[in-house]
């Protein structure tokens, strides 16, 4: 099995990806970290919570990390995830505590205690994960891999020239790409198109179930979030690409680039600059997803719901 960490900010395409992961027998989870981004990081925690709450999972370890990026005020997306970060649907009051310590000591004392290398699953701002590598030299020879969702080589989501988790905090995610560890980046060129349709939403209700019920409820939310925002035709589930990758390498294509991240421009903080055509001569340092099989992807996640219903 697969060990990995969950470092999310859910945020309802995290949910999906806590749940995702949750379903898959191949994934071993030693524990799910939160960190501020859709909504501060009380709302994300408490968030990362009700999801396990509500799909019974009560022996996965949490903790809580950094509430706000290395720089800067946090910028959150209550006009994709609404106030809660989880709008849409009533989730359970947690039946779960989160550990009372912090979500960097938490990965750095479960990584040095694993007896196999781990792979870092990352789909909010990057906050935690570069602490954890600033704080640690050793934590490097631990990690299998890092799998983000952000960035993007064309596409931008919260900017003309950004992507959110990248946006909310650029230094952290330049600390991450210049670590010398094996990074897979999940693009929105990628997840803009991993569309749920209100119609596959409508499937997932039609399930019926406890967990389908609340899930259909918040994904309908998230979808006409993103219909306003950007015209979709419903809710680009983003993050959980990162988990199913983790599931199944296949159900992406990527290609090797080396990547830099810009934290000064006027206009252009927060973008992922990728060098598609190695004009810089820079090292490669990130696998960038170019495709994904959709209806793979679709299958997958309908299923990890009707797992829990
Ligand atoms: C990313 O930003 C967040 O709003 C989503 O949860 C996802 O991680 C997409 O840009
Ligand atoms: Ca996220």
């Amino acid at each position: 099995m697969k060990k990995i960490i969950l470092d999310c900010d859910p945020g309802h395409d995290d949910m999906v990806a806590i749940i995702l992961a949750c379903a898959s027998d191949g994934l071993d989870i030693l524990g799910i970290t939160t960190v501020a981004g859709n909504q501060t990081g009380d709302k994300t925690l408490l968030n990362a919570l009700k999801t396990l709450t509500l799909i019974g999972e009560k022996n996965i370890p949490v903790a809580g990390g950094f509430d706000r990026p290395l720089t800067g005020k946090l910028v959150t997306a209550p006009h994709i995830h609404g106030l809660s970060g989880l709008d849409g649907a009533d989730l359970p009051d947690p039946e779960i505590k989160p550990l009372k310590i912090h979500a960097v000591d938490f990965i750095e004392l479960t990584l040095m205690k694993a007896d196999e290398k781990v792979t870092v699953i990352a789909t909010g701002p990057l906050t935690n994960i570069a602490v954890l590598l600033l704080k640690s030299a050793q934590i490097k020879e631990k990690i299998e891999r890092i799998i983000i969702m952000g960035g993007a080589v064309y596409e931008s989501n919260i900017t003309p020239s950004a992507e959110f988790n990248i946006y909310v905090d650029p230094e952290a995610a330049g600390i991450v790409l210049n670590s010398g560890i094996p990074v897979t980046m999940v693009t929105l060129d990628v997840s803009n198109k991993a569309i749920f349709t209100l119609e596959d939403i409508d499937n997932i209700k039609s399930l019926n179930g406890k967990v389908s019920r609340v899930v259909s409820g918040l994904l309908r939310f998230f979808a006409e979030a993103n219909i306003k925002s950007f015209g979709f035709e419903g809710a680009p589930l983003h993050d959980p690409i990162t988990v199913a990758y983790a599931v199944d390498p296949d159900i992406i294509e990527t290609e090797l680039y080396h990547v830099d991240i810009e934290t000064k421009g006027e206009y252009t903080r927060g973008k992922t600059v990728v060098d598609v055509y190695g004009v810089t001569k820079k090292n490669t340092n990130a696998e960038i997803s170019v495709s994904l099989d959709l209806a793979r992807y679709k299958d997958l996640i309908t299923g990890a719901v009707k797992k829990f219903d």
